[in-house]
Formats: structure tokens, C-alpha cells, sequence
């Protein structure tokens, strides 16, 4: 490493021979240098106020000079200042090129490498149940039929046979849109309980014969948990026909079950109430899971409560008040009717524990069923 010397002999041959060590030793010392940190090294080495070369020169070479050597001296001193500034300039040039052609390096594009392919979206598991359960009656000749979601208590209550008062429609609670006191209570607006106000709106529309499916969404008075959710999804199924009978029901429905759970399925009719159909009946499936035996290797089967039946829809012949409210002739056209839950058979379907999962939009669920 390169050290000032002292001169004695202050000479113009003794200043260039230490003009010429002190550059050469310049040049290796800052051709040695690979990256900024040894850069800065280097220049303080050099140029610091304290004790760099370039103050150390001024000390022993151009203070220390004899009085009439001054002026010569510093000249020199001067000179090799401007090389050492320039010098070590260019060796920070050097060294942040290198290391920004090496970044380059490592930043290179390949564009010979796929591009990401972006992932195609999937059906959200309760539309595929809703539009698979359309599917099945379709399939039977069913078209399909919408309604609003905002109803009133007419067609959500009235005209299903729900007179005013009635204690059936304490299982129905809803939200009621604000300020209709001053309205009659048929035209007062409320958020729809179940999908059954759409036959009333297709029977007015057409005369029998009717067979509809009602794909929609439905709202309840119910707090969330794992089983209830305040908005939730159903599918309403009409036939309105001459000589329809509880048999085209059974028929029917049976045929709809083992489209949907597998053509093993057998099932049973249970005795219900609706206010809309006389006589009406709950359907209940025989286990999927267990077979109808209500135990699984042994233990006691927890999809069916170990009941072999599990419960899937509500049903039964439409109620001839009903066809009071829209003109069709009880005497000459009879018919049936079914309403079912789309996340309780998607939550039988899939086995999933927790209602909520449909609607917290959690990829991790979503995904399985891509
Ligand atoms: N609307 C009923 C409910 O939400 C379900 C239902 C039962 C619909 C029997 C029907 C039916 O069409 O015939 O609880």
C-alpha cells in the first residue's frame, strides 16, 4: 500500500520520480477494486480530509518545502490532485457498470417461457345445485319461471292461502319494507319467504296446463349459524293439469330424487302441513350414505341421525283456494306442488358442515369444487 514519503530533495528529477510512484501506485491500488463498498475504501483512502493521501501530500510535500521550491512543488501537487480525483472518479464508474450488467444479467427475460395462464372461474356450487336441480325438471318437460325478489304480502301470503293473522306465517318472518302502514296490507312490500309466490304469478299469467320450476333466492328472519342463513336459495316446482293425482307427485318426485342422488335412493312421503296444499307432504330420501340401515361399519350413520331418511323437500296437492286466487277451474284441473332448500341439498350432496361456507367467497372452499 502506498505510504507518502518525505522528501528531502525537492529537485524538479526527485519530484517527478515521486510524482511517478505515487500515480503508479494510484493505478493499481484502484484497479483492485470490485464493488462500490471497496470504492469507497479507496477514496477515503485518497481524498479524506484527515489523513488521506491528497491532505498528507500537502503536508510533507508542499509545506515542508524550502521557500524557494514552492511554487514548483505546488504545481506538481496540484497536478497529481486532478489525476487522483479523476482517477478515482473513473474507477466508481467502473465498478457501478459492472455491477449494474451483471443485474441485467440476472433480470434477463426469457420469452421463450410460457406466459402464466390465468385460472378459468368455476359455477359457485350453490348455482350448479340450483341450475343441476332445474336440470332434472326440465328434463321432464318443465319450463322455467322468475319472480321478484321484493313481493307483496299478497302474493308471498294471501293468495297461498295464508289469511292475515294466520299463525302459519309466524314460520315465515321476513324483513318488511319501511313505510307501507298507509297501504292495504295485500300491496304491502316485504322480502319474499320461499319461491311459492311464483306460481300464483304464473297461474295468472296462463291457463292450465302449467308445469314450472322457480329457481331463487329467499330471506327469513333467522340469525346465522351453521345450518340457518337469513338469505338463502330455493327451487318451487308446479303441475296444474286435468287428472293430476298424488300419484304424478310421488312419480315425480321419486324420479327427481334419484336423478339427484343416485338412482339407489328410494323414497317415503311423510304427512306435513302447508297452507297452500291439502294434503301436503314432506319427502324424505333413504340415506345415501348408510343405505336406509342407519348405521355405517358398525357405528351409528351421522348423515341421517342414524334414522336412515333424510328429509329434502316439502310438497304435497295444490289447495283449491288456491286456484280461487287465479281463475282456474278446481273442478276441472288438479295438480301438485314442491318447494326445496338449494343449500340444504348441496350440503347433503357434498357434505359440507357449515352453511356459511357458500357465502364467504373462501377460495380454499370454492376451489374443490373446480
Ligand atoms: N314454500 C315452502 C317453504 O318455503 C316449501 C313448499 C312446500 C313449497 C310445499 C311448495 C309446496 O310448493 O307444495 O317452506
Amino acid at each position: 500500500m502506498y505510504i507518502v514519503p518525505k522528501l528531502e530533495d525537492f529537485s524538479a528529477s526527485a519530484l517527478d520520480a515521486a510524482a511517478r510512484d505515487l500515480k503508479s501506485a494510484l493505478q493499481s491500488e484502484s484497479a483492485a477494486i470490485a464493488s462500490e463498498a471497496d470504492w469507497k475504501v479507496l477514496r477515503d483512502r485518497w481524498m479524506a480530509r484527515k489523513n488521506g493521501v491528497l491532505t498528507l501530500l500537502n503536508d510533507q510535500w508542499l509545506k515542508a518545502a524550502p521557500t524557494p521550491a514552492k511554487r514548483e512543488v505546488g504545481q506538481r501537487v496540484n497536478e497529481v490532485k486532478k489525476i487522483v480525483e479523476e482517477q478515482i472518479d473513473a474507477a466508481l464508474a467502473r465498478v457501478s457498470s459492472t455491477v449494474s450488467a451483471s443485474r441485467l444479467e440476472q433480470e434477463r427475460v426469457d420469452i421463450t417461457l410460457p406466459g402464466n395462464r390465468r385460472k378459468l372461474g368455476i359455477e359457485h356450487p350453490l348455482i350448479r345445485t340450483m341450475n343441476e336441480i332445474v336440470g332434472v325438471f326440465k328434463a321432464m318437460g318443465y319450463s322455467v319461471a322468475e319472480g321478484p325478489e321484493v313481493e307483496t304480502d299478497y302474493y308471498n301470503f294471501e293468495s297461498l292461502n295464508f289469511p292475515p293473522n294466520h299463525p302459519a306465517r309466524d314460520t315465515q318472518d321476513t324483513l318488511m319494507i319501511k313505510g307501507q302502514q298507509g297501504k292495504p296490507l295485500r300491496e304491502r312490500l316485504l322480502l319474499r319467504t320461499h319461491t311459492s309466490p311464483v306460481q300464483i304469478r304464473a297461474m295468472e299469467k296462463q291457463p292450465p296446463p302449467i308445469r314450472i320450476v322457480v329457481p331463487g333466492r329467499v330471506h327469513r328472519a333467522d340469525t346465522a349459524d351453521a345450518t340457518h342463513s337469513p338469505i338463502f336459495h330455493q327451487v318451487e316446482g308446479l303441475a296444474v293439469d286435468t287428472n293430476i293425482t298424488f300419484c304424478d307427485l310421488k312419480g315425480t318426485l321419486d324420479q327427481a330424487a334419484k336423478a339427484m342422488f343416485g338412482s339407489s335412493v328410494r323414497t317415503r312421503f311423510y304427512p306435513s302441513f302447508f297452507p297452500f296444499t291439502e294434503p301436503s307432504a314432506d319427502m324424505q330420501i333413504s340415506c345415501f350414505k348408510c343405505g336406509g340401515s342407519g348405521r355405517l361399519k358398525g357405528e351409528r350413520c351421522g348423515m341421517c341421525k342414524a334414522s336412515g331418511w333424510i328429509e329434502i323437500l316439502g310438497s304435497g296437492m295444490v289447495d283449491p283456494n288456491v286456484y280461487g286466487f287465479v281463475d282456474y277451474d278446481p273442478k276441472k284441473y288438479s295438480g301438485f306442488a314442491f318447494g326445496m332448500g338449494v343449500e340444504r341439498i348441496a350440503i347433503l350432496k357434498y357434505g359440507i358442515d357449515d352453511i356459511q361456507l357458500f357465502y364467504q367467497g373462501d377460495v380454499r372452499f370454492l376451489r374443490q369444487f373446480a
